[in-house]
């Protein structure tokens, strides 16, 4: 398929610009396309079984200091989960103490990666990332802190959501193959067949979050906001722009199905 290539071609090269000097980040293709179901991988265990051959696990996976885009992290340890979760205490009134949010406003944590939770943090500190609250909330932690509470967060089992019966096939066709006609490109080459992202090149997992803040999170880009001016804050602008509402509304709900530890139909409701 001719779309898949190019979108291959531009994970790897934004791959290579953005981890050029990460060791943890190997610049690796789009993935084969998986099985046509929501749930990708029966019975996997998220935390220690990598979506991707040669992807670092969340246990494992470090940020090397002098990670570009994470200067303020160069004299940082990697997180300490246990030291991580005296530090959430209190972020678990929003985001759950475990990371499964309950109000569908507050994204999930659980199972994100400690490199993608470590910038987002950063940038909400220095006002890239603008949200009144987590402006608030991250101003006063440390690298470290961050790095602590995002390893805490990593370990933890995101809850399967489920996808709405009659949003699942456009969403899953823009999720695994894009629209070459529109220029959308596939989003599993980037966040992974089964929605677990990647760690090394701060890709977020999208697996089982709630879709109601997919969707904010999408429409906001979509009308021009961006979370910062690298480029790897100017992917998903890019690409929101090109999506309409029913797009958007489909791979909201789509991705909320979309998880790991399911059998093999997809998870609708
Ligand atoms: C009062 C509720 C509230 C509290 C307390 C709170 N958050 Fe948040 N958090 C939010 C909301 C709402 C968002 C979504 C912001 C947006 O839309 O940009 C968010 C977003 C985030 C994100 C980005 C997630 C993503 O998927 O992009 C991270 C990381 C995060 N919070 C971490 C924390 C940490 C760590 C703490 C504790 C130090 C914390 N939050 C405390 C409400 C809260
Ligand atoms: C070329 C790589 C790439 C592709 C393709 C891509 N994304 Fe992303 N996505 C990213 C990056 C990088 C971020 C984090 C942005 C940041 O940190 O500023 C992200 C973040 C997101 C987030 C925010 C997650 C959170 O927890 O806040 C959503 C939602 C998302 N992408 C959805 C999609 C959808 C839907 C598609 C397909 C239409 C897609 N992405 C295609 C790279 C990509």
């Amino acid at each position: 398929m001719k779309f898949r290539h190019a979108a291959a071609a531009i994970t790897a090269m934004l791959v290579m610009n953005i981890a050029a000097a990460q060791t943890a980040a190997p610049a690796k293709p789009a993935p084969a396309p998986a099985p046509a179901t929501t749930a990708a991988k029966p019975g996997a265990n998220p935390a220690t079984d990598p979506a991707t051959p040669g992807m670092p696990t969340n246990e494992t996976a470090t940020v090397p200091a002098g990670t570009p885009g994470a200067d303020a992290t160069a004299a940082v340890k990697p997180g300490d989960a246990t030291a991580g979760q005296g530090k959430a205490a209190a972020c678990g009134a929003c985001h759950g103490m475990d990371g499964n949010s309950t109000d569908a406003q507050n994204p999930r944590l659980a199972g994100q990666s400690e490199q993608y939770i470590v910038r987002q943090l950063t940038d909400f500190k220095a006002g890239k990332r603008q949200n009144p609250i987590m402006m608030g909330m991250a101003a006063p932690l440390s690298p470290q802190d961050m790095h602590d509470i995002g390893a805490y967060f990593a370990k933890q089992k995101p809850l399967p959501g489920v996808a709405d019966k009659a949003l699942v096939d456009q969403g899953q066709t823009l999720y695994r193959e894009g629209d070459t006609a529109r220029g959308i490109p596939a989003c599993m080459a980037c966040h992974g067949p089964d929605g677990r992202g990647n760690p090394g090149a701060m890709y977020p997992q999208l697996t089982s979050q709630h879709a109601r803040y997919i969707e904010a999170t999408l429409k906001s880009w979509h009308d021009g906001t961006a979370w910062g001016d690298d480029a790897h804050a100017k992917i998903m602008p890019s690409i929101a722009q090109k999506l309409d509402e029913k797009d958007i509304a489909a791979l909201a709900s789509y991705i909320e199905g979309l998880h790991t530890n399911d059998a093999d139909a997809p998870a609708t409701r």
